[in-house]
């Protein structure tokens, strides 16, 4: 292990001993993790909340208890996005050092160190703070990914790449490449480019994944249309959307002939989605909400099994945590082409009430979580 600074060995974090809402939300003591082979410790300056968040907390879909605990959760800490300054690197760590600004996915993010895996770490670009920073990791990358997917079609449904693509399709950045300004530095064909001129709808485009799948499609070129509900239309035009669904409205015309549809919500059939499909166009489930056991499960296998019967291309996303697709969307925050939509900063200790926020809807963007006054 490498540290430039000396750690305490304890922290504060952000967690709970039971599964519940918002009031099991509780300050703990934990001890500090070292960083293994291969990872990062990381002193966490910002972090936000997600839906995983609120799954995780709850304990449901139920199904999740098979990996988070079946009684109580196995891990206490919450959060997922990590923003902050590298405080110590495992063996065989290179690209970071300690007093590098960075960010990434990890559990336990709502926590004064986090330790994350190198791999899915990239160091933050001047131009972009650490509260922007905050809100890109997770829900970025996965707007990234179902983006890819959906131009591609090359990733399946337990998220591993084809012979003939997948991560490694997006131009490579080096760790070090704070220079690049633009997602186009590199001569390596961007694959983002094929979205130039198509017709994506996105669902519960006001959200997290959604404000920046809408964002990045726009960015490259896509003629969007986000289905959001009222007060959120200014939001989602604001992202770039040309066309919005008001998606609580009874007669509203959600369209047809789309090349991609990107599905946040489990709003509508997946066979409405399907109808609206070009005939060659390609549908992204992308949701995580469903029932309350087993969650978005039969909508992913429905999506699955439709797929076997049509020339559509119906694909589910398990997106997963990636540096060089955080590397490549923060390209594209730095250019100015995209740009993370911030609800607030909060202390981390009031975590239980941006929870509530989040969950009642009220949010409008991030809600960043400022972790250096959770002591
Ligand atoms: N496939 C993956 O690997 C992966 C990765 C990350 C996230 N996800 C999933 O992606 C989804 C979006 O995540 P997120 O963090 O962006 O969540 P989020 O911030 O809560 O956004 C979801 C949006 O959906 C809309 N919505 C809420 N209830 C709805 C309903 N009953 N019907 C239709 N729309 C509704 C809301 O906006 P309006 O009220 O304005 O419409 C909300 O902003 C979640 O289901 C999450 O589990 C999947």
């Amino acid at each position: 292990m490498n540290a430039n600074e000396t750690l305490p060995a304890t922290m504060l974090a952000v967690g709970r001993r039971r599964y519940g809402g918002p009031d099991a939300i509780a300050v703990v003591e934990r001890p500090v993790p070292a960083p293994g082979a291969g990872e990062v410790l990381v002193r966490v300056a910002t972090s936000s909340g997600n839906a995983a968040d609120a799954f995780l907390l709850r304990g449901e879909p139920r199904l999740i208890r098979l990996s988070s605990g079946l009684a109580r959760p196995s891990s206490p800490v919450l959060g997922r996005d990590v923003a902050g300054t590298v405080a110590a690197v495992g063996e065989g760590v290179e690209g970071v050092a300690p007093g590098d600004r960075v960010h990434g996915e990890t559990d336990g993010a709502w926590s004064e160190f986090a330790v994350l895996p190198a791999s899915v770490v990239a160091r933050v670009p001047r131009g972009i703070d650490l509260v922007q920073a905050a809100a890109l990791p997770l829900p970025g990358v996965t707007a990234l990914q179902a983006l890819r997917l959906g131009v591609s079609g090359r990733r399946d449904a337990a998220g591993e790449a084809s012979a003939s693509g997948g991560a490694s399709d997006v131009p490579e950045v080096s760790a070090g490449s704070e220079a690049s300004a633009g997602p186009d530095a590199s001569a390596a064909p961007d694959p983002f480019d094929a979205l130039a001129g198509r017709r994506v709808l996105v669902t519960g485009a006001s959200g997290n994944v959604g404000l920046l799948a809408v964002s990045i499609a726009a960015a490259y070129g896509a003629d969007v249309t986000a289905a959001a509900s009222r007060d959120r239309l200014d939001l989602v035009r604001a992202a770039g959307a040309a066309g919005v669904v008001e998606r609580t409205h009874p007669a509203a015309d959600w369209g047809r002939g789309y090349d991609l549809v990107v599905d946040l919500t489990a709003q509508r059939p997946v066979a409405d989605l399907v109808a609206r499909l070009a005939p060659r166009g390609s549908l992204v489930m992308s949701t995580g909400a469903g029932g309350r056991t087993l969650g978005p499960l039969p909508r992913l296998a429905s999506t699955a099994l439709r797929d076997l019967g049509t020339r559509r291309h119906l694909r589910v996303l398990a997106a997963k945590a990636d540096g060089d697709d955080l590397r490549a969307l923060d390209r594209l925050v730095r250019s100015g082409r995209v740009v993370p939509v911030i609800d607030g900063v909060v202390p981390m200790a009031d975590a239980a009430d941006a929870v509530r926020r989040f969950e009642a809807g009220a949010s409008r963007g991030r809600i960043v979580l400022d972790a250096t006054r959770l002591g």
